[in-house]
C-alpha cells in the first residue's frame, strides 16, 4: 500500500532541547514480574530527577492501559503491540529530551529488542528487575497472583504466561535484596558515568 507520508523535520533539533536542559535524553526501561517494584523504582527514579531540576515522565503498564492501550489484551500479540506502542511513545519522549522510565512487564525477549532497535546506541538503558516469583506472590500489591493461581486471570506472567529474562541488561537490581534507595543511586550512578546527566 502507497502511504503518501513524508517525514516532517522538526526545526528544534534533540540536540538543541539536550543543550538548553542541560542534560541528554534516554530510555530506562524497566522490565521484570508484576510486583517485582517497576513501577515503585520507576517513580522513585523520577522524583529524584525531578528535584534536581532534570525533564523526566514516568510511562506505566497499569496507567497506559487504561488510556492509549486500553483496546489491549495480555494475550501474546497484543502484549507485543503494547510494547511496540510505548517503544514509540518512549522515543518520542527522548526526542523530546526527557529521561523516560518506561515500566512495563514487557515478557518477550524480542520485543525488548524491537524497543532497543528503535533508538541511538546509549539511548536505551534495560534494567532488569530481578525477583524471586514466590517474594513477588508475597507482596502480591493488587491481589492478580491470588486470582491468577484460583484460575481467575488467564495468561498471567509468571504462572500462565512465560517470562524471559534479558541475557545482557544495562542494570540488573536484585529488587529482594536492595533497598529502593540504593536501587534509585545505582541507577542515577549509571546515568553520570554515561554523561547522560
Ligand atoms: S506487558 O506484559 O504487556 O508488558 P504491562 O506492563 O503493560 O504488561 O501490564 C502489566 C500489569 O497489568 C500488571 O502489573 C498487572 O497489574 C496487570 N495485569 C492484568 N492482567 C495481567 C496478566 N494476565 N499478566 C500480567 N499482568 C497483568
Amino acid at each position: 500500500m502507497k502511504r503518501n507520508i513524508i517525514w516532517h523535520q522538526s526545526a528544534v533539533t534533540k540536540s538543541d532541547r539536550h543543550q538548553l536542559n542541560g542534560h541528554k535524553s534516554c530510555v530506562l526501561w524497566f522490565t521484570g514480574l508484576s510486583g517485582a517494584g517497576k513501577s515503585t523504582l520507576a517513580n522513585a527514579v523520577d522524583y529524584a530527577l525531578f528535584q534536581h531540576g532534570i525533564k523526566s515522565y514516568v510511562l506505566d503498564g497499569d496507567n497506559v492501559r487504561h488510556g492509549l492501550n486500553r483496546d489491549l489484551s495480555f494475550r501474546e500479540e497484543d502484549r507485543k503491540e503494547n510494547i511496540r506502542r510505548v517503544g514509540e511513545v518512549s522515543k518520542l519522549f527522548v526526542d523530546s529530551g526527557h529521561i523516560v522510565s518506561s515500566a512495563f512487564i514487557s515478557p518477550f525477549r524480542c520485543d525488548r529488542a524491537l524497543v532497543r532497535s528503535m533508538f541511538e546506541n546509549g539511548e536505551f538503558i534495560e534494567i532488569f528487575l530481578k525477583c524471586p516469583i514466590h517474594v513477588c506472590e508475597n507482596r502480591d500489591p493488587k491481589g492478580l497472583y491470588k486470582k491468577a493461581r484460583n484460575g481467575e486471570i488467564p495468561d498471567f506472567t509468571g504462572i500462565s504466561s512465560p517470562y524471559e529474562s534479558p541475557d545482557r541488561p544495562e542494570i540488573l537490581i536484585e529488587t529482594d535484596r536492595y533497598t529502593i534507595e540504593e536501587s534509585v543511586n545505582k541507577i542515577l550512578f549509571v546515568l553520570k558515568e554515561r554523561k547522560i546527566l
